[in-house]
């Protein structure tokens, strides 16, 4: 009889001191794996826009665009002039194409485009239980939609994760502190500049970030801590009397938090004027949505007596990475979103789409791709309904915003 060797069984033991040499074991890796995928300075950069795509922001047509632009008169950003004869075209940059917006658009444009005033912005929160349910995406969507609406927009980062960071054109692991992050503040609300001091600009012109680190997660524990230590301490107003001096600054505060409830997600919702829920319409994110309601609510009970006043302006679930197939779960599943949430539930929905995911490998959302993208067709079908829930979102404000005619 043959003799067989049998293979040598693998030892799958792991100590913590492995654990802990492993952890410097994927910083590298990950390391390498970013210097391919970006480029080292700058990560990112915005898309530039063409005549048909400022036209489009600016509600007139390419023919109107063109005139203008080469009126001579200075006013309006000329952009580059590309091609030649019948294929002559321009080609306009992030800032260029903003600048149009906010002169030229009918789009309601806030006090702030024009200086400091009493003008007060407004704070959202993308927020669900479920990892994965696109908050992430959805936070730089609306980052970057509204921003292309003329508005001045920042973000604020408050997973430990620190995808929206990353999303940020930073690397946050290297280019990121903890002292970058809302933390310091949360540790000591007195501390010089507040949470102002905390703000970068982005690669994205009208998008500012306050970055997010692993670190953050020692909120979680100074914030019962102080609770229990000092009396009179609100532990879940800490960022909402952190954001106030902002919202003179920005039109639009977005926080993006872990799939949690955590006490920073605790604080996030308290200052939040508006929550976007996306879901993804499947069995585990409905009941998984669910919970979230429940579990919110059995905490807030705790505080909810200093809370009276409390309101927000909407909560909008917006169904995400929809699958249209015909075996796909998402019919049964907005059926039952509609009985839960009724009319919370938007009518838009962003259909899952390879270009999302494949550009999420590159660190990029659908607002960073150029429309002249091989996949064009498919890049329309995903970014379309959320530029309408931009306008969706950013038009129930200015019913707040305009002065009364
Ligand atoms: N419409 C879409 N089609 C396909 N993939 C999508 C779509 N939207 C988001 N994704 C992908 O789904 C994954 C999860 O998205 P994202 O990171 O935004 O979720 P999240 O809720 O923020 O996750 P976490 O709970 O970990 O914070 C990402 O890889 C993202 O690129
Ligand atoms: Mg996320």
């Amino acid at each position: 009889m043959a003799n067989v060797s049998q293979p040598m069984p693998i030892d799958r033991t792991v100590t913590l001191e492995e654990i802990s040499d492993f952890a410097d074991v994927v910083t590298d890796y990950a390391t390498e794996l970013r210097d391919q995928i970006l480029a080292p300075r700058p990560r990112k950069e915005a898309p530039v826009f063409t005549t048909g795509e400022v036209a489009e922001l600016c509600g007139l047509t390419r023919q109107q665009v063109q005139y203008l632009a080469t009126k001579g008169d200075g006013v309006l950003p000329e952009g580059q002039s590309t091609g030649t004869g019948r294929s002559r075209s321009r080609l306009f940059t992030l800032v260029e194409a903003r600048n149009w917006v906010q002169q030229v658009s009918d789009i309601y444009q806030t006090p702030l485009v024009a200086g400091p005033s009493d003008f007060e912005g407004k704070v959202l929160i993308t927020s669900q239980l479920k990892g994965g349910s696109a908050k992430t995406t959805t936070s730089m969507c609306l980052a970057q939609g509204l921003s292309l609406r003329g508005r001045k927009v920042l973000v604020v980062d408050l997973d430990p994760q620190a995808s929206l960071s990353e999303l940020c054109g930073l690397y946050a692991e290297k280019e990121v502190s903890p002292d970058d992050t809302v933390l310091p503040f949360v540790y000591d609300q007195k501390i010089e500049g507040g949470l102002l001091a905390k703000v970068q600009p982005t690669y994205w012109d009208g998008l500012d970030i306050i970055p997010a680190h692993t670190e953050l997660v020692g909120a979680e524990y100074h914030l019962p801590a102080m609770q229990m230590k000092l009396a009179g301490f609100k532990f879940w107003q800490v960022l909402r009397d952190g954001l106030a001096p902002l919202r003179k600054h920005y039109d639009y505060i977005i926080l993006d938090t872990s799939p949690s409830l955590s006490y920073l997600n605790l604080n996030a919702l308290m200052a939040a004027d508006a929550m976007v829920m996306p879901m993804v319409p499947e069995n585990l994110d409905f009941f998984s949505s669910l919970s979230f309601w429940r579990l919110f609510s059995d905490v807030a009970k705790s505080f909810i007596k200093y809370e009276a006043n409390k309101k927000y302006d909407f909560v909008s679930v917006l169904l995400t990475r929809v699958n249209y197939n015909s075996t796909s779960a998402a019919p049964v599943v907005r059926t039952w979103a509609q009985g839960a949430y009724r009319h919370w539930l938007d009518p838009f929905e962003v259909p899952a789409s390879s270009v999302m995911s494949s550009g999420a490998l590159a660190f990029t959302t659908v607002f960073d791709i150029s429309s002249s993208h091989s996949q064009a067709k498919s890049l329309a079908r995903v970014k379309q309904p959320l530029v309408d829930y931009c306008r969706w979102v950013d038009d129930m404000f200015v019913k707040q915003w305009r002065p009364a005619q």
